[in-house]
């Protein structure tokens, strides 16, 4: 995969660019060896002492809905398992790598953005569990994709401010999707920026590759299913209002989804029954990660 060419032009001016931190990379190192054992991930959590404790009271909340309470980190992994809690701890950090900006409200609110992403990674998981094709896939890595598939945009906002904000007029006023009027001002949009993001990150493909194709799913050679998923999910969201500005019209869904995916207009009347639900209870995972 390569770097958008006007892209690279204009990173190379950049300093303080945001690595991740040593916690969330350390973990996503450990949790593919099988000798890693449920302390060993504890322990690298347990560095952080701020992030240990919204670890704790995240896992005590009703998004994941375990019936006992868990009193330490070491339980937490036990009982959540080490997938969960990489994905948990990527989330969180990524929160916290980009707080509250600048930012003028009424064109881009942070609020409404994180509240997008989530939207889609509720919408995500509840996917995994009506798709036929996507019985093998895990949930929590499903919501982690949908959480994160628009990060490009805060990097945006951050570093091409100017530019980021003069597509989103340009989205609004000739009507396109916002990828397309960051296109049309800056020769890339979103998804590349994440793409070169993420590149030291260490990201599983299930979780890497729909960040970056989310918006052409079937460019992609190899993870389709996956990155269906994160289309699909995006699409919903729009769908059901969950989006950052009624006023930027929804991209275009692939024709092929439905299909690829395996799902039922039942299902989909369903999930965007159900989205309302999960998403008050995922709300105490926003509340959480962004107020601590
Ligand atoms: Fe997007
Ligand atoms: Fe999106």
């Amino acid at each position: 995969m390569h770097i958008n060419e006007q892209l690279k032009d204009r990173i190379t001016h950049l300093s303080n660019l945001p690595t991740l931190p040593q916690v969330a990379s350390r973990l996503m190192k450990i949790i593919n060896d099988p000798l890693t054992s449920s302390s060993d991930a504890a322990f690298v959590i347990g560095q952080d002492l701020s992030l240990s404790a919204k670890v704790l009271r995240l896992a005590n909340s009703a998004f994941y809905g375990i019936p006992r309470s868990i009193t330490n980190l070491n339980n937490a992994v036990v009982i959540l398992g080490l997938k969960v809690i990489n994905t948990l701890v990527l989330s969180l950090t990524v929160f916290d790598l980009f707080p509250e900006s600048r930012s003028s409200a009424a064109l881009f609110d942070r609020k409404a953005f994180w509240l997008h992403s989530l939207s889609c990674g509720v919408a995500a998981k509840l996917l995994v569990s009506k798709s036929k094709k996507l019985i093998l896939f895990d949930p929590e890595e499903a919501f982690c994709t949908g959480l994160l598939h628009d990060i490009g945009k805060v990097i945006m906002e951050q570093y091409f401010h100017e530019d980021f904000h003069e597509a989103l007029k340009t989205a609004k006023n000739e009507n396109l999707p916002l990828f397309k009027a960051e296109q049309k001002i800056m020769g890339f949009d979103h998804t590349d920026v994440t793409q070169w993001l993420t590149q030291t990150w260490n990201l599983p493909s299930e979780i890497h590759l729909p960040l970056i194709y989310h918006h052409k799913p079937s460019k992609a050679d190899t993870h389709q299913d996956i990155i269906f998923l994160c289309h699909f999910s995006d699409w919903l969201c729009y769908e059901t209002g969950m989006v950052i500005n009624k006023k930027y019209p929804a991209p275009d869904l692939d024709p092929g989804s439905v299909n690829i995916l395996q799902i039922q207009p039942d299902d989909i009347v369903e999930i965007k029954k159900e989205l309302d639900i999960e998403l008050k209870k995922a709300s105490a995972f926003y509340e959480l990660a962004a107020n601590g």
